[in-house]
């Protein structure tokens, strides 16, 4: 049984984790606007594994005879500038992500409870893992900045990703 202030937090954190999701898809969905159809892909695909991140929090807190609670989902931002700053607002986004894992890690230990934690250690690992991916897009393409060419063969490098779990980084 889950205390409630775990209950609360690991909703909070289903509702981030469908945020999330929400966010990489708007971020795609301007991607292919600019015609940068590898980096759309990549965002679609990182909106899917959003969602099993969502999952993940759902099929725990029903395991443990919570309650799951469905709140509304914040409207994602439409529209940037270069895809070096959906990139660069992506890695700013799971550095938050990153900060919300370890305050439920800190509650799950103030709580005594140790399935929490345990559960916990899969999205601490996933978390360096998400940084490193996205900040190394970010990096590239700021290496890259206003040559056409080289934004659209990093674009096909980032078509080569075929499912949500695999980051063809
Ligand atoms: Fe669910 Fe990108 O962390």
């Amino acid at each position: 049984m889950l205390s409630k202030k775990i209950e609360d937090a690991f909703n909070e954190q289903l509702n981030k984790e469908l945020f999330s999701a929400y966010l990489y898809l708007s971020m795609s969905s301007w991607c292919d606007s600019q015609n940068l159809g590898g980096m759309a892909q990549w965002m679609r695909l990182q909106a899917q594994e959003e969602l099993q991140h969502a999952m993940k929090f759902y099929d725990f807190v029903l395991d443990r005879d919570g309650r799951v609670s469905l709140s509304q989902v914040d409207t994602p931002k439409r529209d940037w500038d270069l895809p070096l700053t959906v990139f660069d607002e992506a890695y700013d986004h799971e550095k938050m992500i990153t900060n919300s894992i370890n305050d439920l890690v800190n509650l799950s230990f103030e709580e005594k409870d140790h399935a929490a934690v345990a559960f916990l250690q899969w999205f601490v690992t996933e978390q360096v893992e998400e940084e490193a991916t996205v900040q190394r897009i970010a990096d590239k393409l700021r290496m890259v900045e206003g040559d056409k060419v080289a934004t659209l063969m990093l674009d096909n490098e980032l078509s080569q990703r075929t499912q949500a779990g695999d980051e063809a980084e």
